[in-house]
């Protein structure tokens, strides 16, 4: 009879009650003269005692299901989760409200720039569209040099003088106009480049870039500077290394990988069986850049670098497609709930 009873529970629970014509009938085949629960009733009575308790529930709490059905249906209750009668407790507290979470890039970003700025740098921004004056010639690339060829630039149609800023680079130059060293300063922001979209590359990504000039600056200071960060940021023990590299505004030029082992499979991948992850682009600020901005490259020098955020942070948390920082899927960013 027990079974029979909590087969009945899910049938009350299923039964349609659009309108007072549907109470009126379940009202009558459930607790009328000879209704179930009248037979339900008599089967109780005949019922061995020591199961009276267990079946006595059962039954009450049928009933209760019946008139409650009957109670939500006639008080115009019919849609939504009362109305479906699932014999849920409705006077418990509501479940907690998921609060959002950091971006893993804001995440990241904010740890670079702290780190930055416990040694001294400040913030600076700049806009995302440009003058070509601020992204290219002021930087040292020629006019018509193949360098411009480096990063797919994406022109404004109306006014081909203007672009969107294909590096934050354009941000040190309207610092060097303004100000008069020294200035050490972080530069983050958005850039675009015309690049199909895809695994590895999209036509708007971020970066954070690096300037500081003073008297006497050298290259040794940019190597230790950037060997803190990369122990700061993924671990005491973290090696660099810096490969002679090309950029029209720095000379010389450097890129820096970081050590990252070479243990298992995915290290091999990642790291093209080399062991080593290229991080960031750096170097001495060109002397052209430094006169073309009215600073006097006999009495000052100075270092500039610049990472991509994305890059970064695909390393830190081992992802492995670009995309998913763009497409806000809740189940991949809250992945990285509790980080700030
Ligand atoms: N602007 C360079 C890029 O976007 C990076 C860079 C910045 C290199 C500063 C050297 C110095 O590729």
């Amino acid at each position: 009879m027990r079974a029979q009873l909590e087969a009945l529970m899910a049938k009350v629970l299923e039964v349609e009650l659009k309108d007072a014509d549907a109470v009126e009938v379940f009202r009558v085949e459930w607790l009328g003269r000879k209704g179930r629960m009248k037979d339900l009733m008599a089967a109780f009575k005949e019922a061995p005692n020591e199961q009276k308790r267990e079946l006595g529930m059962l039954l009450n709490q049928l009933k209760q299901l019946i008139e409650e059905r009957m109670e939500a249906a006639s008080s115009g209750l019919q849609s939504g989760i009362a109305s479906t009668g699932s014999g849920e407790d409705y006077s418990r507290p509501a479940g907690g409200i998921p609060m959002g979470t950091h971006h893993p890039l804001s995440v990241v970003r904010k740890e670079i720039i702290g780190i930055f700025e416990r040694l001294g740098f400040t913030i600076s921004e700049g806009p995302e569209i440009e003058d070509d004056y601020h992204v290219f010639s002021g930087l040292n690339f020629p006019e018509e040099h193949p360098a411009r060829d480096m990063q797919d630039t994406f022109f404004v149609d109306r006014e081909p003088d203007l672009l969107l800023r294909t590096h934050t680079s354009s941000v040190q130059v309207r610092e060097m106009e303004q100000h008069d060293p020294p200035m050490r300063l972080i530069m983050p922001g958005r850039v675009f480049r015309n690049e199909a979209i895809s695994a590895r590359a999209h036509c708007m990504f971020h970066q954070i870039e690096g300037l500081y000039i003073d008297e006497d600056v050298s290259f040794a200071d940019l190597k230790q500077t950037l060997l803190l960060f990369a122990q700061e940021f993924f671990g005491p023990d973290t090696k660099i290394r810096l490969r002679p590299s090309y950029f029209p505004f720095t000379e010389p030029s450097a890129e820096v990988d970081v050590y990252w082992g070479l243990e298992t499979e995915v290290d091999k991948r990642i790291t093209k069986g080399t062991g080593w992850l290229e991080i960031l682009g750096c170097g001495m600020v060109d002397p052209n850049v430094l006169e073309a901005a009215g600073i006097d490259s006999r009495k000052y020098s100075g270092f500039a670098f610049g990472m991509g955020v994305e890059r970064i942070t695909m390393l830190r948390y081992q992802i492995g497609d670009l995309r998913a920082f763009f497409e806000n899927d809740a189940r991949f960013l809250d992945q990285f709930r509790g980080q700030h």
